[in-house]
């Protein structure tokens, strides 16, 4: 088995994030787990384990609130050995000249914020365990998408993450950004059976933490077959 690795998730709530958990935690390792929604948090510790898992209520897009998270991890775990920036979310109102700037601010804020926060507030601890930061981005990040301004913030990861392998390369830290298509996950009103499941994305952060250490896996791009 791959050594154990204590990794903190954002937007471990729902989605892509929960079950990332679930893989980890299947898979020997430590999760610090954070959202906004603390009852879904406090279900999926009870159904993970105390011994594997500790959840800490935050809004990502306040630093403060990152920081506290970081704070408990720690004091639970003892070390940070992967930051998995995951939060995120879309507009109900697609398109630049149909699109809604209200929702446009707070897209941005947890779609870019706070990745750089959850950057800012890791990175010291990755530096010391000589770890990994992790973004979900997303094929709407390598691609473009008709006047799509969440497409854009995808991109704003996506080059953020290349940006920031070259900056944790100083110290021996690596950085992965994984842009999945289309995942069946509470992101969307409507279920979507025939495309990615969560698990597929779990299970592409399990390979990028898993790889050897003088593998650095850079990106891994997702698409449903259909
Ligand atoms: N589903 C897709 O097709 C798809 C494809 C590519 C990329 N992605 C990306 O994958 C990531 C996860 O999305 P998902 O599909 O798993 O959707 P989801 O089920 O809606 O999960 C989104 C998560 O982000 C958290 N979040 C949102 N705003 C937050 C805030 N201000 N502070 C803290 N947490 C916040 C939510 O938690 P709370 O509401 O409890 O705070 C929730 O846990 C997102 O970055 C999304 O853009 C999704």
């Amino acid at each position: 088995m791959a050594k154990e690795k204590v990794v903190l998730i954002t937007g471990a709530s729902s989605g892509i994030g929960a079950m990332t958990a679930k893989i980890l935690v299947q898979n020997g390792h430590k999760v610090i787990l954070t959202a906004r929604r603390k009852e879904k948090l406090d279900e999926l510790v009870d159904y993970l384990g105390e011994e594997h898992a500790v959840a800490v209520q935050a809004d990502a897009t306040q630093m403060n609130e990152l920081t506290q998270v970081v704070q408990v991890g720690l004091k639970k775990f003892g070390r940070l050995d992967v930051a998995f920036a995951n939060a995120g979310m879309g507009v109900s109102s697609a398109g630049v000249e149909k699109g809604e700037p209200e929702q446009w601010d707070k897209m941005i804020q947890i779609n870019i914020n706070a990745l750089l926060y959850t950057a800012k507030v890791t990175l010291p601890h990755l530096r010391e365990s000589v770890g990994q930061f992790i973004i979900t981005s997303s094929a709407a990040g390598r691609r473009p998408i008709k006047g799509s301004v969440y497409g854009a913030t995808k991109w704003f990861a996506y080059g953020f993450g290349q940006n920031l392998v070259e900056e944790m390369q100083e110290w021996g830290g690596r950085c992965t950004t994984i842009a999945p298509g289309m995942v069946n996950t509470p992101f969307f009103d409507e279920a979507k059976p025939d495309k990615l499941s969560p698990v597929d994305v779990a299970d592409a952060v399990l390979f990028a933490i898993e790889a050897d250490e003088r593998n650095c896996v850079r990106e891994i791009f997702l698409m449903p077959t259909k």
